[in-house]
């Protein structure tokens, strides 16, 4: 293999998505007993439903019989049942029955890949794995996530763009004072600055060098073996009520190569009467003013060509965007290595 081949592999595999990754894919209440749901991931189409005991279940959205769609067929005793012939297939993607053909040879034939699923936060996040790390690791959560002192709600969009767009996006502070500056949150402090770069514990903090607190003025990216997400603060205007900022902890999913869905959770740190309040303010009010927001984010990208980083022209605010690329562009440098080595031991 050349290095114009090898280089060529690591951006399709930047293009379309890390291997070795959790991804968030649903929120909790989407996957049900009753009904299988179609997700893709990376391409794939995987199906995900709820077995008896409750528990996620995750595998290839093929049915092993001709290949029909699971996710069009029911769930019949925690099993899958395909629509088109009736294959009942296990979570495990073993064929459990054939009913259409007494003892047919392919009961009992384990025949479809089944992936690795975890709840956390009212999300279902699947694991898909890579040669160097075929088994899922632990899913490192934000602290967000896991702490009782805060509180939020998980907000997912679907946006017709590759999910690399997404992630320069929240790497990249600077446009928030520009695209955002009608909205009720982010309409305020300088529209000039510089941005730094810091090298934190997990990953790395990008920010405005000028102003903090005034709008969205800085961004976190945290990796860890198998995860990556990022958070942010909007401040609240006074008009807003009570206190402090909101927390954003974002994750984006590649579903294919022009498509990404992307998972924000909204978080509060309050406590008792304060937290109630903020919650039903959310409901009743903060909800529409963020989603407006993020449309904001959405039709931006969406507008951009698929190609536009081959004619780009950054200067000194890009630091976040150029950061996390080259976040992506080691990790997956890393997996094609390792798979390469995989084939020339195979041979
Ligand atoms: S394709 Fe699924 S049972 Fe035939
Ligand atoms: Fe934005």
């Amino acid at each position: 293999m050349t290095a114009i081949d090898k280089k060529t592999l690591i951006e399709e595999r930047v293009n379309t998505g890390l291997l070795g990754q959790w991804y968030p894919v649903a929120k909790s209440v989407e996957i049900k007993t009753t009904k299988p749901y179609g997700a893709k991931v990376l391409g794939r189409k995987l199906v995900l439903w709820r077995d008896g005991a409750g528990r996620i279940r995750c595998l290839e959205d093929f049915c092993p019989h001709r290949g029909a769609p699971l996710s069009y067929g029911e769930v019949h005793e925690g099993n899958i049942g395909c629509r088109y012939h009736g294959v009942i297939v296990d979570g495990d993607g073993v064929v459990q029955r054939v009913p259409a053909m007494p003892e047919c040879a392919l009961e009992g034939r384990k025949a479809l890949e089944s992936f690795t699923v975890t709840e956390a936060q009212d999300c279902v996040f699947v694991y898909i794995p890579s040669v160097e790390r075929p088994e899922a690791p632990e899913l490192v959560l934000p602290h967000e996530l896991t702490s009782p002192e805060w509180t939020g709600f998980l907000c997912t969009s679907v946006w017709e763009t590759n999910y690399r767009y997404a992630l320069d996006n929240l790497a990249d502070p600077m446009h928030g004072c520009y695209l955002h500056s009608e909205s009720f949150t982010l309409a305020f402090g300088s529209k000039q600055d510089l941005m730094k770069l810091d090298k934190t514990d997990a990953g790395f903090r990008v920010s405005r060098v000028g102003q903090v607190g005034e709008n969205f003025d800085w961004t976190e990216f945290e990796v860890h073996d198998g995860t990556m997400f990022c958070f942010l603060d909007i401040p609240y205007p006074p008009a807003a009520g009570p206190g402090g900022f909101m927390r954003i902890v974002g994750y984006v999913l590649p579903v294919d190569a022009t498509t990404c869905k992307v998972f924000f959770w909204r978080l509060r740190q309050v406590e008792g009467l304060a937290r109630e309040s903020w919650r039903f303010l959310y409901r009743a009010q903060l909800e529409t003013n963020h989603w407006n927001v993020l449309e904001q984010d959405r039709v931006m990208l969406e507008g951009m060509p698929d190609d536009a980083r081959k004619r780009e022209m950054l200067y000194q605010h890009d630091l976040g965007v150029s950061r996390i690329r080259q976040v992506l562009t080691r990790a997956a440098k890393s997996q094609i290595e390792a798979e390469l080595a995989q084939d020339v031991a195979a041979q």
